[in-house]
């Protein structure tokens, strides 16, 4: 979804917003541009439709002296993506320029008004009305630019994070933010300042990094301390993070493309997402010697928030995508350790259903991004109605993170690829640790059951490790579905989200049509569909439900279905039945999701190499879906 990159400083404004919009390439875009302030004073704005390798190529030659600029990636809401259409836009007298994210709802009203004061519009953008809205309101009011920035966002209503510079006044950028995340990294004695979408593309030049809240302006001034103001004008606190980003998670590392390095970077970062919480209890005897091993789970954010745990009647998951179908396998480890009834909702849906959610209930928000709009509206709703939110987030210090009461981090580093991978892992095994915490405090865990699923889950990343070694197998089975129009993924209990995981991995990077199923409902509908030309990929590793899976593989067979399994290692029963098949090692049925779900994220990504297509960047996606 759009990026903003900004600079004001001493240094040449026009490279560091080029490897800034880089590296927010991964958010997904179809347009790109920036507006520097040169050297001699003008305001030069470059565009181009498509990446911003054209971009750089609409710049070339050109004038792009000067240390003021800011820069944008446009994926497109409203009007199509075009140069015309790309950001920055300009005001009626040239003076101001801007870039947003977000959405503004009230542009065809604000439009209105503006044209009938003789404001020209030349896109067909909602952003253009902030531009000149600005423009009016300095005029109007005789002021600066920042407090005809908050006159005009106080009419604004949507949501936004902008970037904004004045010609006139060089030495000056003014950002705000609603629903829509800024971040201002501030350089050494405040000679330079850094502004963008997220932390990636301020990391390499500082660690000191002020998140913006909604409804807040800032006035950033080469040399001068970061000023923060509320809508209303009063000065607000800038509270100052340190943000460590490791920089070489932003690169590919060696591998083709960022989707294959985070599915190979599961097992280690897997083990980074458990460090610390899973911990050794050795007992010594009255001799000394050590005797007794046990593991605990360690998570800050259950035991300190006992009391709002412990009295959840009831447990509401909400996100969207990848994040959830995590939920989903979260609901049936809860509801498991902790005998908690839980409800898995759309964050789009539960936040227009009038949902029944009040002080007893406990909800949490599931989200790689910790961006996503449709997910941090149902945290506000729910909070509005007394819940306690919990948020399962990798992004460090993103909304999410920081509008929830608590949570914890997956802790599998930047995840670049548009399909997500490396993050379904790390919110399974965060779950898988949070369902054990609290169903350890709340005594509806079995000692036994604890343990060994904590000495397995220790496992996984090696079980992973095991499957990443079939990628030239899977490579090869891939080439045979390369051609396909359609696909079945079933599976049942902790395999069936996997199965609609694996499903939506494919269409969304093959742009293949795939349904996932449990698998005992195929014959409620979908088993018309199949014959010889269907695949039908089939999660047959569960032990509990082992036989039912099997018959509902014959019935598959009978219909000549074209099956792809996913097997337990050495399941000589299933080899004989079926087409094609990849061995995953025998885990618990809990944790199965975490192993046999690489074989699928490595088919779809082999079939959409295979069929040229963008992987990283897949049409119409954006990594950080940040509009409703
Ligand atoms: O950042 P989030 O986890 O909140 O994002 C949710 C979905 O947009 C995301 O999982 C999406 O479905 C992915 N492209 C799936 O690979």
């Amino acid at each position: 979804m759009c990026g903003i990159v900004g600079y004001i400083g001493y240094r040449k404004a026009y490279p560091i917003l080029i490897k800034g919009l880089h590296r927010l390439e991964y958010r997904g875009y179809d347009s790109a541009g920036c507006a520097l302030v040169t050297d001699g004073g003008n305001l030069e704005i470059y565009k181009a439709k498509g990446k911003v390798a054209d971009l750089e190529a609409a710049a070339d030659g050109k004038d792009v002296s000067g240390e003021l600029g800011i820069a944008h990636t446009r994926w497109a809401t409203h009007g199509a993506p075009s140069t015309t259409n790309a950001h920055p836009h300009v005001s009626m007298s040239g003076d101001i320029t801007l870039v947003h994210n977000g959405i503004i709802e009230n542009y065809v009203t604000l439009r209105t008004q503006l044209e009938k004061r003789g404001y020209v519009f030349k896109s067909q953008t909602d952003t253009e009305v902030l531009v000149q809205l600005i423009e009016f309101q300095q005029k109007l009011r005789n002021c600066s630019l920042e407090v005809a920035v908050r006159y005009a966002l106080k009419l604004a209503i949507g949501a936004y994070a902008i970037a904004v510079i004045d010609k006139k006044n060089p030495t000056r950028l003014v950002a705000a933010r609603k629903a829509s995340p800024l971040a201002i990294g501030i350089g050494e004695e405040n000679k330079e300042f850094f502004l963008a979408s997220d932390a990636s593309p301020i990391a390499e030049y500082t660690k000191q990094i002020v998140y913006l809240n909604d409804d807040e302006v800032a006035v950033i001034e080469r040399g001068k301390d970061l000023h923060v103001f509320t809508l209303q004008g009063e000065e607000a606190t800038a509270e100052v993070k340190e943000v460590d980003v490791d920089l070489s998670m932003l690169d590919k590392g060696g591998y083709p493309h960022f989707m294959l390095k985070e599915i190979f970077d599961q097992p280690q970062v897997l083990r980074d997402c458990m460090r610390g919480r899973i911990v050794n209890n050795i007992y010594s005897s009255v001799t000394g010697q050590a005797h007794e091993v046990s593991l605990d789970v360690v998570l800050s954010a259950v035991s300190n928030h006992r009391r709002e745990l412990l009295r959840a009647r009831r447990i509401v998951i909400v996100s969207c995508g990848t994040s959830w179908h995590a939920g989903l396998i979260g609901k049936q480890l809860i509801e498991h350790f902790c005998r908690i009834p839980v409800e898995v909702a759309y964050a789009s849906e539960f936040r227009y259903s009038d949902p029944v959610v009040d002080k007893d209930d406990v909800v949490i928000a599931i989200s790689q991004s910790g961006e996503t709009a449709d997910t941090l509206a149902a945290i506000q709703l729910a909070k509005e109605k007394g819940a306690f939110v919990y948020g399962i987030v990798n992004a460090v210090g993103s909304s999410i993170a920081r509008n929830t009461d608590t949570g914890t981090y997956i802790h599998v580093g930047p995840e670049i690829g548009v399909a997500s991978t490396k993050a379904f892992t790390g919110q399974v095994t965060v779950l898988t640790l949070f369902s054990l915490a609290l169903g350890m405090m709340k005594g509806t865990v079995d000692q036994q059951e604890y343990q060994d699923v904590l000495a397995e889950l220790v496992k996984i990343p090696e079980k992973i490790e095991v499957v990443l070694k079939q990628n030239d197998k899977i490579k090869e089975i891939a080439q045979q579905y390369v051609n396909c129009r359609n696909f079945l993924y079933l599976g049942r209990g902790y395999n069936y989200p996997v199965a609609l995981e694996g499903a939506l991995k494919l269409k969304e990077i093959s742009y293949i049509h795939a349904e996932g199923y449990p698998a005992a409902e195929m014959k409620h509908g979908p088993i018309a569909l199949i014959d010889e030309n269907m695949p039908v990929v089939f999660l047959t590793n569960h032990h509990a439900r082992y036989q039912k899976v099997i018959s509902n593989l014959q019935e598959v067979i009978s219909r000549h279905g074209n099956i792809l399994a996913i097997i337990h290692k050495d399941d000589e029963t299933v080899k004989k039945m079926v087409q094609n098949y990849i061995e995953v090692p025998e885990t618990i049925s809990c944790l199965s999701p975490l192993v046999s779900v690489i074989p699928l994220q490595i088919l779809s990504y082999h079939v959409a190499v295979a069929r040229g297509l963008n992987v990283d960047q897949p049409r119409n996606l954006a990594k950080s879906v940040t509009v409703e």
